[in-house]
């Protein structure tokens, strides 16, 4: 079995069909790459073949590149990379000149492809190689480069592609965002040409027509607005002052790749085609080069993927979620039972009174609605989910769920009631999970008559857009619990984290500190402008003072005076909470009430800061240096990340590093809190951690881990990056 087939027809059309075996979707490697190459000189060279259509044997087209493939490149340094994406770059040229003469553009076969599905990455590179791209009808299938969201950028010729087909301003938005759009927008922006029913008929079809070269000449369907050879027009010269300026607007400089495309581009477009590709090749391999985008590929593409596959999940046998039952139906188990229902799991809704559990389930309903006016659902859809869903106030309505998942108000008096009321109901077997995100899990464990089946299955909001559910251990936790919490997440299609019981677990543990410091510098005579930008300009999606307002002041109150609690005088917080208790004392509780540290209007748009802010703190004459406030923003994070590595709460660096990304944004490019200390080096980090700490306070003392890695020379994913192992 290969990953491309070919099947001559007797009307002359070569059909080639990718169809990579054991494979969900079809995902491009050098080995591929070579069978397709092939077969293509083969039909070329066969008279009796009048044109080829490229399509797939899957529901989609492609996913992409192998990025193992890709990772294995690197490991060969600049020159394999650059020979593997010459290679792809000799197949696809020759696929698009298809035997035609270059220079009378005289000759050549119609090559078509045919999508049914998804295309991505190079699954449309290659496409845009030939000369018509024919698509499935198909609104739930993503089309697009999204190269740039993992670091690189497309370099098997996309990229030049894409901007002599739709210019650089046209082709922008899909080179430097990655947007993926289904096939109608794909359409209608250019980036394929037809959506039909069946398009491996319709290409077949086309392929015959243009065969006769008085009807459609293959060359010019490519609709190139610049042609190989010619030079590029002064006056597109313009587009790239705007796109330079949208690409720093955009990644703030933080993100090599985006740079590196920007020249490709912009160079490629004053040489001929041939060169241009070239120049794409060296400006791939440069950025595949860069640490940023190893680090990228790590996180957000290998270790994502093992995680989600299972990495860390105990032996045990399958745990397929069948019915489960939410204890709560307000803002959590709403979401909950939302993507719970989608992944066709029966679902229990409760709540104390039934308009409640009704309102939880109306959740559902709604986000249904919208899915389907953006044509991304169906009415039949929307009844097999919502049909799905029992709102019911009755815990008899348990009988046979074989998970639960509490998410009632964050009380443990609360909580215990709901626990012992749902196992009076429940199979002896089945998994109580608390969605709690302040409750020590071995404490609400208590209550419960099977601590080793008593797990924390912590949600993010909104449930339903958020991809991290973060599993926490108990002391008693047992290994079916744990495989139990990953089977659900794996069926609900988010990535799971396994983290051991501990004070807010790891994400919160994390980004608090990063919100206190910023709240912190306010509270000094930092300028509140300069802290944000000082965060983006790190690469978080959110400046500190943003995400609390976004997460509400109130929840900021209310944790800062349970943490006074638990830790009396050694409490250190005093000066954040100054900050927090003021605005809440003036009803600014964050966007939910349109006033926190900034003004909101009618409609919740985000304004300047609040004008109280420069009264009650005013901003000091000398201002910090920038890397200095970056310095504490970042590394208010990062070492509370290696301090739950080293205690234990965190068991797999590449957990805390996925975890961080995608459970709190912290700086993509950077590949995680662990990728980013790497990218420092032990010692450096260990230095910056001592002066912060000599100048604002021992929270910043840098962990012996670190100073032990420090002394040896070792990094994160030197020491621990294949997986679990204790610090
Ligand atoms: P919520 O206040 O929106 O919903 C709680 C629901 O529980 C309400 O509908 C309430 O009527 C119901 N409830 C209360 N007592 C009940 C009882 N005895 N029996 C049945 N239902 C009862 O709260 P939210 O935000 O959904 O939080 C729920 C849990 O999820 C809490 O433990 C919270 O800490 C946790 N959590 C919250 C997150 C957030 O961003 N809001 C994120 C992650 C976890």
């Amino acid at each position: 079995m290969t990953d491309f087939t070919m099947q001559k027809g007797a009307d002359g059309v070569a059909i080639i069909t990718w169809d990579v075996p054991a494979k969900s979707m079809n995902v491009l490697s050098l080995d591929g790459a070579a069978v397709l190459d092939g077969f293509i000189d083969e039909a070329l060279a066969d008279e009796a073949v009048k044109g080829i259509v490229i399509t797939s044997g899957k529901k989609d087209f492609a996913a992409g590149m192998d990025l193992n493939v890709i990772a294995g490149m690197k490991e060969g340094g600049a020159t394999s990379v650059f020979d593997g994406v010459m290679t792809l770059h000799h197949l696809l040229r020759k696929i698009e000149l298809a035997g035609m003469d270059p220079k009378t553009k005289k000759g050549g076969k119609p090559i078509a492809s045919a999508l049914p599905g998804t295309a991505l990455g190079i699954g449309l590179e290659l496409p845009l190689a030939t000369h018509r791209i024919f698509a499935a009808d198909n609104p739930k299938a993503k089309i697009g480069l999204p190269e740039i969201m993992v670091g690189i950028f497309p370099g098997a010729g996309g990229t030049t592609r894409l901007v002599r087909k739709l210019g650089a301003m046209g082709a922008a938005p899909f080179l430097l965002e990655g947007k993926l759009n289904d096939p109608a927008k794909a359409k209608s922006a250019g980036l394929i040409d037809e959506v039909v029913p069946d398009p491996v008929a319709s290409a077949r079809e086309w392929v015959l027509k243009a065969a006769d070269a008085d009807l459609v000449k293959p060359w010019d369907a490519k609709g190139y607005k610049m042609p190989g050879g010619e030079p590029y027009h002064p006056a597109g010269f313009m587009t790239f002052v705007g796109a330079s300026a949208m690409v720093h607007g955009k990644t703030l400089g933080v993100y090599p790749a985006a740079k590196a495309l920007l020249s490709a581009v912009y160079e490629g477009a004053m040489v001929p085609f041939d060169a241009a590709l070239r120049i794409e090749a060296r400006w791939f391999t440069n950025v595949l080069m860069n640490p940023s985008s190893t680090a990228m590929i790590r996180s957000l593409f290998i270790n994502k993927e093992a995680l989600e596959k299972g990495a860390n999940r105990p032996e045990a046998p399958d745990q397929t979620v069948r019915k489960v039952g939410i204890l709560g139906a307000g803002m959590m188990g709403a979401g909950i039972a939302y993507v719970s229902a989608m992944a066709g799991i029966e679902v229990v809704l409760i709540d104390s009174t039934q308009e409640a559990a009704d309102r939880g389930k109306s959740y559902s309903t709604g986000l249904l609605d919208k899915a389907i006016s953006r044509r991304k659902s169906t009415e039949e859809k929307k009844a097999g989910v919502l049909a799905r869903i029992t709102p019911t106030t009755d815990y008899a309505a348990l009988q046979g769920c074989d998970l639960i998942v509490e998410a009632v108000f964050e009380d443990p008096a609360i909580k215990a009631e709901v626990t012992k009321k749902a196992e009076a109901v429940i199979p002896q077997d089945a998994i109580f999970a608390t969605n709690t995100s302040t409750l020590p899990i071995s404490e609400l464990a208590k209550a419960s008559g099977r601590s080793d089946q008593f797990i924390g299955i912590h949600f993010f909001s909104p449930v339903d857009k958020m991809l991290l559910v973060e599993i926490i251990k108990g002391q008693a936790t047992g290994p079916r619990a744990v495989a139990k919490a990953l089977d659900f997440v794996r069926q609900i299609r988010k990535t799971p984290i396994v983290v051991n019981d501990a004070r807010f677990f790891y994400a919160n543990r994390c980004i608090i500190p990063y919100i206190n410091e910023g709240i912190r510098m306010v509270a000094e005579g930092v300028s509140p402008t300069l802290i944000e930008n000082a965060a983006k300009l790190m690469g978080m999606p959110l400046g500190p003072l943003q995400l609390v307002d976004e997460t509400s002041i109130d929840l900021g109150v209310k944790i800062a005076k349970a943490t006074r609690a638990a830790m009396g005088d050694s409490y250190p917080d005093g000066a954040v909470d100054e900050v927090i208790f003021k605005l809440a004392d003036q009803g600014r509780l964050g966007r939910k009430v349109k006033a926190g540290f900034f003004d909101y209007d009618d409609a919740g748009r985000r304004q300047g800061f609040w004008s109280g802010l420069s009264t009650e703190w005013p901003e000091a004459d000398t201002q910090p240096e920038l890397t200095e406030i970056q310095h504490r923003l970042m590394f208010a994070q990062s070492l509370e990340a290696v301090r739950a590595l080293e205690e234990g709460v965190l068991e797999d660096i590449r957990e805390g590093d996925v975890g961080a990304i995608l459970g709190w944004g912290f700086a993509p490019w950077s590949g995680g809190p662990f990728g980013w200390l790497d990218m420092l080096g032990a010692a450096r980090a260990s230095a910056i951690a001592e002066d912060l700490a000599a100048k604002f306070g021992p929270r910043f003392a840098a962990p012996q881990l670190l100073r032990d890695m420090a002394a040896k020379g070792d990094s994160f994913y030197g020491r621990f990056g294949t997986g679990k192992q204790a610090a």
